[in-house]
This record gives C-alpha cells, sequence and structure tokens, in this order.
C-alpha cells in the first residue's frame, strides 16, 4: 500500500510512519517542518515532501504526482497554537484539510483517515462523552476539528472519498509533550530522567484521556485496514479507562521514582469535569483493544521505549535542543 502521512514529521504522524514501514507499505511524509528527527531512523526508506496544507495548487500537484492509496492526514496546529495564532490555525487545520481530502478524492486515494479531538466537545459533551454526545468545543481547534470531521461525513455520505476519523485522547509516550496542553507525558518523562518535573499544562486536579503512542498509532492502520461495511464516520478512542489524574499521576511516579517532585502552574480546573471518555463504538465495530489498558503497563512501555529507543523517539534531538 502507498501511504502518504500529512504532519508525518510530528508526534503521531512519525509513530504511522514507523509502524507503516515495518508492515512494508511505502511511505510518504508530507510536514511544513524542516526537523526530521522523529523520523530519522526511516529516513532512507521514506519519501520526504516538504509542503504547505495550506497552499491548495501544490497539495493537488503533490497528490497527482505521489497518488496514494491511502492518506493519514495528521497535519495541523494544535490547541494552544490555535488559540494564540488563530489564523494561522484556520490556514492549516480548515482550508488544509479540505485541501487534503479534495486532493486525495481527485487522485483516485481509496481512504483518508482525519485526526480529530476530545476538543471537540467542549462542556456540553458531559463528564463520559460518547459519539452521540453533543459537541460544543469551547476552543478555536475544537471547532476547527469538528469542521473536519464534518468533512468526513460529506465526503462519505456523497460517495466521494472513503474517509474514517479518530477523536484521540491526550496521547502518551516519550517526546510527546509537544505542546504544554498535553502535561501527562512530559510529567513522566521527566520522573524517568530527571526526578522533578514542572508543570505548564496541568494542575493536581487536571483530568486528561490517556493513549499510548503504539497504540494511537496501530488505531489508524487499524481503521483504515477494517472494512468499510463496518465503519462509519468518526470515532472516540482511548486507552486507559477512565481518565488519569495529574495527582494520581504524580503519586504512581512518587512509588516508582522515590524522590521525583511536581510543581504545577496550569490553568485552574475542577476535578469531575471530565470523567471517562467512552470508546465502544469504535470497540465493536472495528474491534479497538488498546494494548496499553493499564497506568502500569503504559508506564512500564514508556520507560523501557525511552530508555531503549531513544532515536525512535527523537529523544536526544530534544535532550540536545
Ligand atoms: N497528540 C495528541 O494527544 C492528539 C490528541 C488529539 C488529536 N490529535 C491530532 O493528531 C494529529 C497529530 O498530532 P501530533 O500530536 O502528532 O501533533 P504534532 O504537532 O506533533 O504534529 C503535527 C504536524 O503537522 C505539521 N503541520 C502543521 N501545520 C502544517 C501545515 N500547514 N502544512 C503541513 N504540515 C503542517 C507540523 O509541522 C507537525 O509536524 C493532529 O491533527 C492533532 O490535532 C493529537
Amino acid at each position: 500500500m502507498k501511504i502518504l502521512i500529512t504532519g508525518g514529521l510530528g508526534v503521531l504522524g512519525a509513530e504511522v510512519a514507523h509502524q507503516s514501514i515495518a508492515q512494508g507499505h511505502k511511505v510518504a511524509v508530507l510536514d511544513i517542518a524542516e526537523n526530521t528527527a522523529r523520523i530519522d531512523p526511516i529516513r532512507n526508506e521514506v519519501e520526504l515532501i516538504h509542503a504547505d496544507i495550506s497552499e491548495n495548487a501544490k497539495v493537488q500537484a503533490i497528490f497527482q504526482k505521489i497518488k496514494p492509496e491511502q492518506v493519514v492526514h495528521f497535519a495541523a496546529v494544535l490547541g494552544p497554537v490555535s488559540e494564540e495564532e488563530p489564523e494561522k490555525s484556520f490556514h492549516a487545520n480548515v482550508a488544509g484539510t479540505r485541501n487534503v481530502f479534495e486532493a486525495a478524492r481527485l487522485c483516485g486515494t481509496r481512504q483518508a483517515l482525519f485526526a480529530s479531538s476530545t476538543g471537540t466537545f467542549g462542556a456540553a459533551g458531559g463528564a463520559f462523552p460518547n459519539d452521540q454526545s453533543p459537541q460544543r468545543p469551547g476552543i478555536i481547534y475544537g471547532w476547527e476539528k469538528l469542521y473536519g470531521e464534518g468533512l468526513v461525513s460529506w465526503y462519505r455520505n456523497r460517495g466521494k472519498l472513503d474517509c474514517r476519523g479518530l477523536r484521540y485522547s491526550q496521547v502518551a509516550g516519550p517526546s510527546c509533550d509537544n505542546v504544554c496542553w498535553l502535561w501527562a507525558s512530559g510529567m513522566i518523562g521527566d520522573a524517568i530522567l530527571h526526578g522533578r518535573h514542572q508543570s505548564a499544562g496541568a494542575n493536581p486536579d487536571s483530568a486528561c484521556g490517556f493513549l499510548y503512542i503504539r497504540d494511537a498509532g496501530r488505531a489508524a492502520l487499524e481503521l483504515l485496514a477494517a472494512p468499510a461495511d463496518r465503519v462509519s464516520g468518526t470515532y472516540n478512542l482511548n486507552g486507559l479507562p477512565g481518565v488519569v489524574y495529574a495527582s494520581d499521576l504524580e503519586a504512581a511516579l512518587k512509588q516508582r521514582y522515590p524522590g521525583f517532585s511536581v510543581t504545577y502552574a496550569g490553568p485552574a480546573g475542577g476535578r469531575g469535569e471530565f470523567r471517562g471518555y467512552d470508546d465502544s463504538r469504535a470497540c465493536r465495530d472495528w474491534n479497538w483493544k488498546p494494548e496499553w489498558s493499564t497506568l502500569d503497563a503504559a508506564l512500564d512501555q514508556f520507560e523501557r521505549d525511552l530508555r531503549e529507543l531513544p532515536e525512535r523517539f527523537a529523544m536526544k534531538t530534544k535532550a540536545h535542543s
């Protein structure tokens, strides 16, 4: 299979690139970034295209040249940056997503996968959002992702392109602390490597869904491989059941790494606003099953990946930057 991964130099895109190469697929990565660290171990096996998805003519030309059979569309400006730079975010997350899907349709791509977010729910999603919960985002990033989910439905309903979506909870793993809102990975990485952590994104009552990076990448490929008559639209996707609270994660890390300390500088937010994330439709429709479904198992794997595969997770670059 020939797979084009937009945002393939980022956390999730690079993970899918690694897993796709391991499965024998041909992989092209499109990204606006220059830093190739996350794909350096597979650099010779990947076609790398430097481009901005908001530039429609270029995107169309790239797709016509590559003619991917599948597109994994992960390029995006993430939440905290979207709040600071809404125009940049609009160009990437709204116009760019439309450009990618339309280019895929025009060049005959079979399937496209879109990464959405828990941020599409906002407070209206309630304490335990499922795939039918109301979506009223409180942040611009959430509205942009909701537009992307709308495009997934629109292309599917008109039979134009087999689009599928994943509404990821917080992805965790070595160097997955690409923005401060993704606070769990930074805390874990610092507990293992440095013995202390300052959290810019969390307070002790902060809660997040928690999906280990390897599961997050595998889910993308499994959803694309699922039979068309079994899947529809965009799916909630989680790893650990329920949520992880920052104070509970801190306590678990202190037990593992005695002497570990955390200081918090994240925005205030109350315990109980978000208590779980229901991905049962993914489990039912395409047999989603996380491999890392307990905090202990995820922490074990995190430490193994960080210590044994630093290049695979771009840790060297991070430590020296
Ligand atoms: N990491 C998470 O916990 C999480 C949770 C929910 C959803 N998501 C979504 O998953 C996808 C991947 O997230 P990630 O954590 O890997 O983020 P990331 O920031 O690590 O990767 C995104 C990549 O997109 C690229 N990009 C941004 N604007 C671009 C543009 N205009 N043209 C081309 N490339 C551009 C960036 O350079 C970056 O490499 C995103 O769509 C994100 O919204 C991530």
